[in-house]
């Protein structure tokens, strides 16, 4: 057969086939750490189209390319192109981000499908500190607090509403105040816990047992000293926490210390980049805790704070099984690549 079709996948195709199921995208990132840890897998460096310097990204934005091939029996490849312009909640009332992924069959290396990859994106981004979580935060967490009430705090909550049985309060802080005022009523509703609005970043770090921070801010806007004992931290934006927040930590743990250096965008990198903190300062990527090569959370009184930079195999091991959710649901659009390929 010489025809080459593509499934093309909408968001409301996307959500159709499981693209909310925070349950299914934090099993999904378990098992790409492991495939991380046993190298199985391909990564190149995030291509950053900007228009500026590395600070212009949380100001004019980006074009992120991120392509990557997870191995093990998913074995798929792909890239998802994602643009990123921090006024659009602002100035427009759309989204920060917005993705595109596609995916590639591992022989032919044809492509096979598009989709949006906003929501995937998103939910990864939780999903990832959902399975640092399981490994890190304390059990008996109750309280959260969270500054940045956009997209990525929804999800950041959806994981840790998973894998915290006990969390029952967060607090949360915006630089815009209405947009936190918004984001409570939303989440409180959406995921049955109760969620307020605080006025600083230090009332919402005070006192919690779990802190996320997913802003666009400038500067650091956590820190050392509103950080308690037994506390999990995990950092998802840029340059959002002072060095003493690293520094304090027990445990710094990391999606892939590598890619966080080469990205250079967050407190860890720009640290490392001053001579401020070493390789051996950083206790273990998640996959090596996942798989048992070094311990999680050791005791109720560890503040463990977690980094990551997110990566394409994130990405794709989520895209790759609402595609073959699709083609079991016989969900999506087919187009045609070709008929009959003109040259071969
Ligand atoms: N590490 C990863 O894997 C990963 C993945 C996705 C997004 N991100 C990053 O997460 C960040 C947030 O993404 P989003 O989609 O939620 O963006 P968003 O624009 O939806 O929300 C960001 C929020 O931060 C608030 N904010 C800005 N400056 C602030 C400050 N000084 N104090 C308090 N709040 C402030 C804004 O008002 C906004 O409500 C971005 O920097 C993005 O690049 C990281």
């Amino acid at each position: 057969m010489q025809r080459q079709d593509i499934l093309y996948l909408n968001q409301k195709d996307v959500i159709n086939c499981g693209g909310l199921n925070m349950a299914h995208v934090i099993s999904d990132l378990e098992k790409v750490f492991e495939l991380h840890n046993k190298k199985d897998y391909v990564l190149p460096p995030k291509v950053a189209l900007r228009w500026g310097d590395m600070h212009s990204e949380e100001t004019i934005g980006r074009i992120n390319a991120m392509p990557g091939y997870v191995g093990g029996e998913v074995d798929i490849a792909g890239i998802k192109w994602i643009g990123s312009a921090p006024q659009n909640p602002h100035k427009y009332g759309l989204p920060r981000a917005s993705a595109l992924i596609i995916l590639n069959d591992s022989e032919k290396h044809f492509p096979i499908a598009v989709m949006d990859g906003t929501i995937i994106s998103a939910m990864r981004t939780g999903g990832v500190t959902g399975v640092a979580a399981k490994y890190l935060a304390r059990k008996d967490s109750t309280v959260a607090g969270i500054i940045g009430a956009g997209t990525q705090n929804r999800t950041q909550l959806m994981a840790l509403k998973e894998i915290l049985p006990k969390l029952s309060t967060v607090k949360v802080y915006d630089i815009m105040k209405e947009r936190s005022i918004t984001f409570s009523k939303e989440v409180s509703q959406a995921l049955q816990l109760e969620v307020v609005p605080v006025s600083s970043g230090q009332k919402a770090i005070e006192g919690s047992d779990v802190i996320v921070t997913a802003t666009t801010a400038k500067e650091p806007v956590v820190k050392a000293e509103w950080i308690g004992e037994g506390c999990f931290y995990s950092h998802i934006g840029g340059y959002e926490a002072e060095f003493a927040v690293v520094e304090k930590a027990d445990k710094i743990v990391v999606d892939d210390w590598y890619q966080i250096k080469h990205r250079g965008t967050q407190t860890t990198a720009m640290m490392f980049e001053e001579g401020k903190l070493n390789d051996s300062d950083i206790f273990a990527e998640i996959g090596e805790i996942i798989t048992g090569k070094a311990h999680g959370r050791e005791n109720n009184k560890e503040f463990i704070y977690f980094n990551a930079i997110g990566l394409a195999l994130d990405d794709i091991i989520v895209a790759n099984r609402i595609y073959n959710n699709a083609l079991e649901k016989g969900i999506g659009t087919t187009l045609e690549l070709w008929e009959k390929p003109i040259w071969s």
